[in-house]
């Protein structure tokens, strides 16, 4: 990673492909203030929908035809024209490798006819660090000193993590997974239910209509020392539980709101306790939500509600709906904070990385 010197105004060019979503966005920085001015999305559940889940063929091959619409769209709805773009960002991982390369290989195709400079983001610190683009999309750069050190909790559909932020670009790991993610055990529930992909919405909405109470399923790795979570168990047990009474999940619609509703209590119970300890404990002072499992109400409201009572001087930073499930303007925003630091990259050394780790940056 060069380095080199950026204006204070700046334009920036973000493309995020490293799954499911076709995104790309622009965000403007003017007078101290970042401003996600356009952020488009072209989803493929409904091609997923047919398969219950993402086939990465198919979903590499869906990223082709969509990946210039969207970045023609993102210039248009952001009133700006390639010219104008000072940098490219894009997702370099981790993610599926066949779809992280259309992205890649679109960004560094444009730096090198551009001749900008590409900055590659992690697309955990794009989730990690969604929630400060504000609900309106701004962001004032003077108010990013305040909110540090933090904890951010990372939910989403590959992966479930407690992250300490001492700094934008300084992470610490605290735990993650040890099996399968929040996301993917909503999604799994939501499969044995008969419900379509992806799960997560599906569930909370027919949680909504059930009895968080109505059955005790584990909490699994509720009491453990550590920062790490896991879930496949979760998914195991509301399948012994059909099995055990000899239930179809599609014969009973009560039962079927008390199982999507006590499955999310459990997942949200667990997510809160770690998160509210690891607060308390590198006594900070914000809690950043991210991922796809971050637009969850429940989650949100809970983790809300603990705060409040337990740290009250604590400040919860909740990411706009249009920024939890993935998409290129929390790739813009991270972006940008590699850009005030001089982190560029020369197009040829841009590699995307189905494996890359979030790493700190900045000491
Ligand atoms: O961040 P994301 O788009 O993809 C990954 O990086 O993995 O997250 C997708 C995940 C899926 O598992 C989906 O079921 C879940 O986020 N999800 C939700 C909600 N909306 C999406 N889970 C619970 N409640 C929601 N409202
Ligand atoms: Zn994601």
């Amino acid at each position: 990673m060069g380095s080199g010197k950026i204006s204070e105004n700046l334009i920036l060019l973000a493309i995020e492909t490293s799954a499911d979503e076709t995104s790309a966005a622009v965000l403007k920085v003017r007078h101290g203030t970042i401003n996600l001015s356009s952020n488009i999305i072209y989803s493929q559940i409904l091609t997923h929908g047919k398969t219950g889940g993402i086939v990465p063929e198919m979903a590499a091959r869906a990223h082709i035809p969509k990946i210039l619409p969207a970045i023609k769209l993102a210039l248009e709805n952001s009133g700006t024209s390639l010219r104008n773009i000072d940098c490219i960002a894009v997702t370099a991982g981790p993610g599926l490798i066949t779809s992280l390369m259309t992205g890649v290989d679109t960004a560094k195709a444009l730096a090198f006819a551009l001749n900008i400079a590409v900055i590659p983001v992690n697309h955990l610190e794009g989730h990690l660090l969604s929630s400060l683009m504000g609900q309106n999309f701004q962001f004032q750069i003077s108010n990013f000193q305040k909110l540090f050190p933090a904890i951010g909790l990372i939910v989403s559909g590959g992966h479930t993590m407690l992250v300490l932020v001492k700094q934008i670009g300084r992470y610490k790991i605290l735990g993650q997974t040890v099996d399968d993610a929040a996301g993917e055990c909503l999604d799994k529930v939501a499969k044995i239910l008969g419900l379509p992909y992806p799960g997560g919405p599906e569930i909370a909405k027919l949680a909504s209509r059930g009895h968080a109470t109505a059955i005790r399923f584990p909490r699994p790795m509720f009491n453990s020392k550590n920062y790490n979570f896991s879930f496949s168990g979760l998914k195991t047990a509301v399948l012994y539980f059909l099995r055990d009474r000899g239930e179809l999940p599609t014969s009973n619609s009560r039962l079927r709101a008390d199982i999507a509703a006590s499955v999310e209590q459990a997942i949200v119970d667990v997510l809160v306790a770690k998160t509210l300890r690891a607060a308390k404990e590198f006594k900070v002072k914000t809690v950043l939500l991210g991922g796809g499992v971050a637009a969850n109400q429940k989650l949100q409201q809970t983790l809300k509600r603990q705060l409040k009572l337990n740290i009250p001087h604590s400040k919860f930073y909740i990411p706009h709906s249009k920024l939890t499930t993935d998409n290129a303007g929390m790739i813009a925003q991270a972006a940008y904070h590699h850009a005030r630091a001089g982190r560029f990259a020369t197009f040829s050394k841009v590699q995307a990385d189905p494996n890359l780790k979030l790493r700190s940056w900045s000491l």
